[in-house]
């Protein structure tokens, strides 16, 4: 199985960081006991969670260990938990879950959602946030380029194309468990740097596990055309900056 490279992924960290904020600042919790980060990485969005409710048990969740190799950066009293969000419970149940840019990682958020939300105290609250961003050139520029090339068959299970639904979808999944729900989306206009900064954008993700399939000429040729794609796409302004912009959801459900 690929694993992630926080190198590339923290990268653009801090145009990744700020809807983790935004997230963040929206949940209306004074002091909770529990709180869990699910797919919390390298940690960063985790160690700010503490500083929020410094008395509260975090703890951060992710089944990646090259991700979590890099929590030791972070000189807090965060329990860190190496685990498959697929079936992943928590140890008692949690005042605040929080997931910012993970659970589009995961499939059938049919039964994900509501096992997560059993897992959480009434009143309690679950927090998440996930790009929505897969109709954009950005991203149907890696299904063209995987549909054209000799890596078809070969990459085909690796593609996520439409990981997350709409959010009439979460609502009707969500609604019936929680006594109040707000959703909203936010399209961040990302102003990025460099040749070619949407590949490097999403070599950081979507491109990971499907250039870890690839031998590394497979994979230059991979990116050669899918850079082309970009480029039209994103062409660079006129003081040679790109931008990028990426639309995210964000769920908070009060229990
Ligand atoms: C894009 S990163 C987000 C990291 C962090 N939440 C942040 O905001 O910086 C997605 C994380 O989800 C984790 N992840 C994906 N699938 C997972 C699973 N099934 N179980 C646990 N963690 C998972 C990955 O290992 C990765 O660290």
């Amino acid at each position: 199985m690929s694993d992630w490279n926080p190198t590339q992924y923290l990268r653009y960290g801090s145009e990744r960081l700020r809807p983790a904020l935004d997230l963040i600042s929206r949940i209306q919790v004074e002091s909770p006991d529990s709180v869990y980060d699910l797919g919390c990485g390298t940690g960063t969005v985790t160690g700010i969670l503490q500083e929020r409710w410094p008395k509260a048990k975090i703890t951060g969740v992710d089944s990646s260990a090259s991700m979590l190799e890099r929590t030791r950066d972070i000189e807090t009293g965060v329990y860190w938990q190496h685990a498959d969000l697929n079936d992943w419970q928590p140890e008692s149940l949690a005042d605040v879950v929080y997931s910012n840019a993970a659970l589009h990682w995961l499939d059938n958020h049919g039964q994900l959602f509501p096992r997560i939300i059993d897992g959480i105290k009434p009143g309690g609250v679950l927090a998440i946030q996930m790009p929505k961003n897969f109709s954009a050139p950005s991203h149907t520029s890696i299904a063209d380029t995987v549909r054209e090339g000799p890596w078809r068959e070969r990459l085909a299970p690796f593609q996520r194309e439409q990981p997350v639904a709409e959010p009439s979808y979460y609502y009707d999944l969500i609604s019936q468990m929680s006594s109040s729900i707000d959703m909203w989306e936010t399209t961040y206009m990302h102003i990025l740097e460099g040749a070619n900064p949407v590949v490097e954008w999403t070599k950081g993700t979507m491109l990971r596990p499907l250039l870890d399939n690839l031998n590394n000429e497979e994979a230059e040729a991979f990116l050669k055309l899918y850079t082309e794609k970009v480029a039209k796409a994103y062409p660079h302004s006129a003081n040679g900056k790109t931008v990028l912009p990426f639309k995210r959801l964000f769920i908070i459900a009060v229990k």
